[in-house]
């Protein structure tokens, strides 16, 4: 196992997912909980993360220093390099030379990071993001690798198996950074690359009994793969502490409520209650079109129902939710720069502070794919585990400004005819998110002799890995002419169709 302290980075999290890519079992503690965790888990090797703080200022994070006296391999990133470099002896100043985005390196030395991946003399692109940097080396380190402003991009002391690094091997535009950590990992931590989901499910049922203990759990399923993935695991813990709660707030999709209420009582047994909260939630948002506002106003209400139903059985002392890793990411501020809220999940950011319930979110450390290959080994129907996102605030997000009841009709029947002509063309599969927006726009069209003056629809497909970026699917002219045809035609209220053509960044996948 491989343990990764976090000093904060934004981007820690793919540090172990592409530890547990190599097949490697990891956990990440922050680094006030890592000297415990150390000593408690014995980990054949360690990665510092990056992070927003700077060595040279005092007080400012550290490793144990116990992990440099044990004798296992450490692997320090950006932040995670300078405070191993600060720890050993060396010296790190304050950034005037600040490299941000694309750089290169040069690779001076052989080493057992880069084996069979960069080679002595050659140059490659890597992703760099920090304003301090190593001055100074501690003894017994070399440099191996160097880069404009960064005289020291690689280091390493391959006699203790120290190595760090001042770019981000763990993110995608450093395009053989997952190497550099496969090779830190499996030769020179030397773990064996034989675990799998199926082990992650094991530690995460122990987990959740341990957290949950005797006590009652409420699962609030949103008609997506996440709580349900969740909801099964959970269930799978701890049995009928759990009762899975599914709201309708009158913001689902066609067919949607049926077809989740069928899949946990007749497929899985689980028991489950249907709450029909319509009503509540539409009066509550009436004249509402802040989507801040929106999302709040209905991470709310979930909560008054699902304190409702833990009154009713007694007490619930838990709530659990499918939040993934994007979403804590995309809703807590971003480290390293100026705070920025993108979008508060509502899973996440929307929680009133009153709520008297703890949270068990088992998926927090998994990403959307990781989540799909676990469902399917939790026995998920495989058309369940292939559906596309779901966001939990539903259609209010795809119906910018003010909802209405008719507007919530016709999006509801667009996107249902949307969805099934990319069902037919084969394509549901290809695509991450597909999904049909209302607008608040009104425009003017004529329709057999007479005129209309109706809403816009615009329709989003996405291609993704992870939901973190995303690119619009490219349909072809033809399909796209077939699925307008089709909504003006059968869709009261829809007189135009667009389809939006933005990526991930600079767009977000939803409209709102
Ligand atoms: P964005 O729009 O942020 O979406 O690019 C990324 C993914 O997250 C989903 N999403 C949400 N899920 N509550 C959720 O549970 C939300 O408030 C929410 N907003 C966006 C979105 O559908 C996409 O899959």
């Amino acid at each position: 196992k491989i343990l990764i302290v976090d000093f904060g980075s934004q981007v820690t999290q793919l540090i172990a997912r592409r530890v547990r890519e190599e097949g490697v079992y990891c956990e990440i503690v922050p680094f006030t909980k890592a000297e415990a965790a150390f000593r408690e888990q014995k980990p054949k090797g360690v990665i510092l993360s990056g992070g927003p703080e700077s060595v040279t200022v005092e007080a400012s994070p550290r490793a144990p220093q116990l992990v440099f006296e044990s004798g296992v391999p450490v692997f320090g990133i950006c932040y995670g390099q300078q405070t191993m470099a600060a720890q050993l002896g060396g010296a790190v100043e304050g950034g005037h030379h600040a490299e941000f985005g694309r750089a290169e390196v040069e690779i001076l030395a052989d080493c057992p990071l880069f084996n069979g991946v960069w080679h002595k003399g050659e140059r490659y692109p890597v992703w760099m993001s920090h304003g301090d940097r190593v001055t100074k080396l501690p003894d017994g380190f070399t440099t191996v690798a160097i880069s404009k402003n960064a005289p020291f991009a690689a280091v390493a002391d391959a006699a203790r198996n120290y190595y760090a690094v001042q770019f981000h091997p763990e993110v995608a535009h450093t395009p053989h950074g997952a190497l550099l950590i496969r090779n830190f990992v499996r030769d020179i931590a030397g773990c064996s690359g034989d675990w799998t989901m199926g082990a992650y499910r094991e530690e995460a049922i122990a987990k959740i009994r341990e957290q949950v203990g005797s006590e009652k759990v409420i699962c609030g399923l949103s008609g997506g793969v996440d709580s349900a993935v969740a909801a099964v695991l959970i269930h799978e813990a701890i049995g009928d502490q759990l009762t899975c709660v599914f709201v309708d707030h009158g913001l689902l999709r066609l067919g949607e409520a049926e077809q989740v209420v069928a899949l946990f009582r007749d497929h899985y047994n689980i028991p489950l209650v249907h709450v029909e909260a319509s009503g509540m939630f539409l009066s509550a948002l009436e004249g509402v079109s802040d989507p801040e506002v929106k999302r709040k106003t209905i991470g709310r209400l979930f909560i008054d129902v699902f304190e409702a139903e833990s009154k009713k059985i007694g007490g619930a002392a838990f709530l659990a939710q499918g939040t993934l890793y994007p979403d804590v990411i995309e809703s807590v501020s971003f480290t390293g720069g100026p705070s920025v809220t993108i979008k508060s999940h509502h899973n996440v950011g929307g929680l009133p502070e009153r709520m008297n319930m703890k949270l068990v979110e088992p998926l927090r450390e998994l990403f959307k794919d990781e989540v799909r290959v676990l469902g399917k080994e939790l026995g998920l129907p495989d058309a369940f585990v292939g559906r596309h996102p779901f966001p939990g605030p539903g259609l209010a997000i795809r119906c910018p400004g003010t909802i209405t009841t008719e507007k919530l009709e016709a999006l509801r029947k667009a996107d249902a005819i949307y969805l099934d002509e990319i069902r037919q063309a084969g394509l549901y599969d290809t695509i991450w998110q597909a999904f049909a927006v209302i607008l608040p726009v009104k425009t003017v069209g004529v329709m057999g002799d007479g005129r209309t003056y109706d809403h816009v629809c615009a329709l989003r497909a996405v291609t993704s890995v992870d939901g973190m970026t995303a690119d619009f699917y490219p349909f072809d002219m033809a399909f796209l002419g077939r699925v307008a045809t089709r909504i003006i035609n059968e869709v009261k209220g829809i007189n135009r169709v667009t389809y939006d053509i933005t990526s991930k960044p600079p767009g977000t996948i939803e409209w709102e």
